[in-house]
Formats: C-alpha cells, structure tokens, sequence
C-alpha cells in the first residue's frame, strides 16, 4: 500500500493509473462503518483510495478538533487490510496554504439543521472534497449515509459544478442494538453508551407510526421518546424532504426524518427514511432501550 503525504506525491501515484479509481474520504479513527465504505470501494473500482484528514476548517472554535482521534498507525493497518492501494495523508498545510482564499458554499443546504447548529460546518467539508476530488480525481466517491446532510451537500457540489465523479451512497452501518457507528461514540460513558440507541429507537417509533397509517404529527412521537429522558437534549428532530430537507406537515413514503441530540457533552445525529424498505425492517432490532409505552 502506498502512503503519499504531499499533493506531488498523490499525482505521481495517481498518473500511473488508468481509470475507473474509487476514494474513500475519511478523518480517520477509522471503525466497521468506513470497513463497509472501503469494502464497497474495492468491490466496484480497480484502485482503491483513501485519505486521513482532519480537516480544521468543518470544525467550529468550540469543537473537539484538538480531541478528535487520531490513532493514524492503526488506521494505516486498517486501510491495508481492507485492500486500499493508496492512503493519502497530507498535512494541515498541503491542503491549506496561507494564501488559500476560496470558499465554497452550497447555498440553502449548508445552513439548515447541522449547519444552523455548526456555521462554516459544510463550508469547509465541501471545500476539503472538493480539493481532495481535484488532487485524487476518483471516478467514484463513496459517503454514508449516517451524515445525511453532508451527502447531499457534497451530491449538490458534484452537480453544481460538473464535477466527473460519481457520488456512491452507503447505507448507515449500525451496533447490534441501533446505534449509529460514528467516531465520536467514543467519548461516550458507558452510562451514555447504554442509553444512546434511544435515539434509533425514537426514528424507528416514528417509522413504525408512519406504518400504521399516522402522516401528521410524526415528530411528536419521535420527540416523546426522547424528551422522557432528561439526559437527551434535542437539538432537532424532524421529518423533512429527502433531496432538499425542507421540514414536512406530512409526511410521504419518499420523506426522511432526521434528528440531532446532546448527550452529556457528546452530540449525536442520525437519520432514516420514513418508509424503510422491507428488508431494512426486519434487520433492524425493535425499540431498544427504555422507550415509554
Ligand atoms: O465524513 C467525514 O469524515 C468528513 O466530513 C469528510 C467527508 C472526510 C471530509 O472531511
């Protein structure tokens, strides 16, 4: 497996391929749900990349940039075994010079929800794909579905700008007992471990309400499970369209529910769709942890 770490070195490897190359951005800390990424990627492409990023400018001042982890050897190991051909790990200052004077917004999507609560958030996750596309030209870009906002943030730049690559979606990868896999599980206690798949199970409630017959009203059934626990903060919990996340009266087959929470000093997010598919019901576990009847 090659290791690049400066942009010079990314367009030598990359110069000795022929297409059809696929990427994986991550900011390592890597876990099961960058394994199904990576996996998805060396299924379709015939190179695999991916980078380990930190990326400074989607953090806001008060975020846990300095905290973020950064276990780099292990997840060099981590790429290697999951049959990644090149890693690139560029420093803060390859990808942003001192005189880097650009920004890039995505106009209506970048200041709803996550970015109403995290200014400048997709600001500067479109900015860093949109570099790492320009220095990696991937054919092929796999995202998570788990931060729902960011991947049509990042859908909306590719078409905007004409951007060559195709944008694969990859469905949220869960615990056994609903949560959803992210990095920043870890600062969880175990207190709060146990209590956070309450958060899957207040969406599942509201999926299964949609079920029943119920399209108004949904975010009530969502938000109930949750507000009887005091340690949940809600930040929101909505039903919203699943392109452009305008919040919905009634919600349709084709609706996403979407919702942000603290716990402790962790914030949470996830999201599914309204009506899952058939399958994705009956994987999932029912409603886990401590949800009133
Ligand atoms: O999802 C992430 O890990 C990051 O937002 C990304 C896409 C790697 C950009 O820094």
């Amino acid at each position: 497996m090659q290791i690049c770490r400066t942009i010079a070195d990314m367009h030598q490897w990359r110069a000795g391929c022929a297409c059809n190359v696929g990427f994986v951005p991550t900011m390592g800390a890597l876990h099961a749900g960058h394994q199904s990424l990576l996996e998805c990627m060396r299924a379709e492409c015939t190179r695999a990349v991916a980078s380990i990023f930190v990326n400074p400018k989607q953090f806001g001042p008060s975020e846990d940039l300095e905290h973020y982890p950064r276990p780099l050897e292990s997840d060099l190991a981590f790429c290697e075994a999951a049959g990644v051909d090149c890693v690139f790990v560029p420093g803060a200052t390859e990808i942003y010079p001192a005189d880097l004077s650009t920004i890039v917004g995505v106009q209506g999507l970048d200041s709803i929800w996550e970015g109403a609560a995290r200014p400048d958030h997709f600001a500067g996750v479109a900015l860093v794909v949109l570099k790492l596309f320009n220095v990696i030209q991937p054919q092929r870009a796999y995202f998570g579905e788990k931060d729902f906002q960011q991947l049509l943030v990042i859908q909306r730049m590719v078409a905007d700008l004409n951007l060559p690559v195709k944008v694969v979606r990859c469905p949220t990868v869960r615990e056994s007992d609903g949560l959803a896999l992210s990095s920043r599980n870890a600062y969880l206690t175990p207190g709060e471990r146990q209590l956070a798949p309450l958060l899957y199970s207040a969406i599942r409630r509201v999926q299964e309400a949609f079920a029943a017959g119920k399209t108004k009203n949904l975010v009530a059934v969502g938000r109930a499970v949750l507000e009887a626990r005091p340690e949940f903060a809600v930040d929101y919990f909505a039903v919203v369209g699943s392109d452009r996340l305008q919040p919905l009266q009634h919600g349709t087959a084709d609706s996403r529910i979407i919702a942000a929470v603290r716990l402790g000093s962790t914030r949470l997010i996830d999201n599914a769709p309204l009506a899952p598919p058939a399958t994705a019901q009956t994987q999932t576990p029912p409603s886990a942890v401590g949800v009133p009847s």
